[in-house]
């Protein structure tokens, strides 16, 4: 049987809207901006959250409609991956951060977390979404970067075919 993905993801300027779009055409899932997202989107064999950072550091300002489902979420089981988008150069020392909030959140509610990335070939200084030499999820800076985004994301999904058995 055909696993069901969601991709979840919040977006100001359309960068990481776009990678979300991407994303769904490799794994061949539903795209949702998180502005318009509803509880039963939260309940998927793999969940895909996708967030820039801005501020400093802080989650884009459309999951402030999507912490609430996402803190009820039950994902005791269930595979949750995720995604970012940074600047590593401009915002060095909080780059990604806000993909980490969503990993500490969706860890809390009990998700099995798969698609982790490494840290290597980076230039940030320091990010709430690193453990050790990984990432949390993938890892894109299309501030600075922008040629290596769409390798980076079919390398990710091959990745997340295998952890998650696709
Ligand atoms: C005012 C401002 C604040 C930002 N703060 C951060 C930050 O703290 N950390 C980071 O990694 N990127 C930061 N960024 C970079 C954005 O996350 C990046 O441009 C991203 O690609 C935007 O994606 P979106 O169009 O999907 O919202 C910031 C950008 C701006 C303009």
């Amino acid at each position: 049987m055909s696993k069901n993905i969601r991709i979840i993801f919040g977006s100001s300027t359309g960068n990481t809207e776009r990678a979300a779009g991407r994303i769904a055409g490799e794994l061949g899932g539903n795209a949702v901006n998180v502005a318009q997202a509803g509880a039963d989107d939260f309940n998927a064999d793999l969940l895909i959250l996708g967030t820039s950072t801005w501020g400093c550091g802080e989650l884009q300002d459309d999951w402030i409609n999507g912490l609430p489902l996402l803190e009820n979420a039950d994902l005791k089981g269930k595979k949750v991956a995720f995604f970012g988008l940074g600047d590593s150069s401009g915002f060095g020392d909080t780059f990604l951060n806000a993909m980490g909030e969503l990993h500490e959140k969706a860890v809390r509610r009990g998700a099995e977390v798969v698609g982790k990335w490494s840290a290597e070939g980076y230039s940030h200084v320091m990010s709430a979404a690193q453990e050790g030499d990984s990432f949390v999820g993938l890892a894109l800076d299309d501030d600075n970067e922008p040629e290596l985004t769409p390798d980076r994301i079919d390398r990710w999904c091959d990745q997340l075919k295998k952890e998650a058995g696709l």
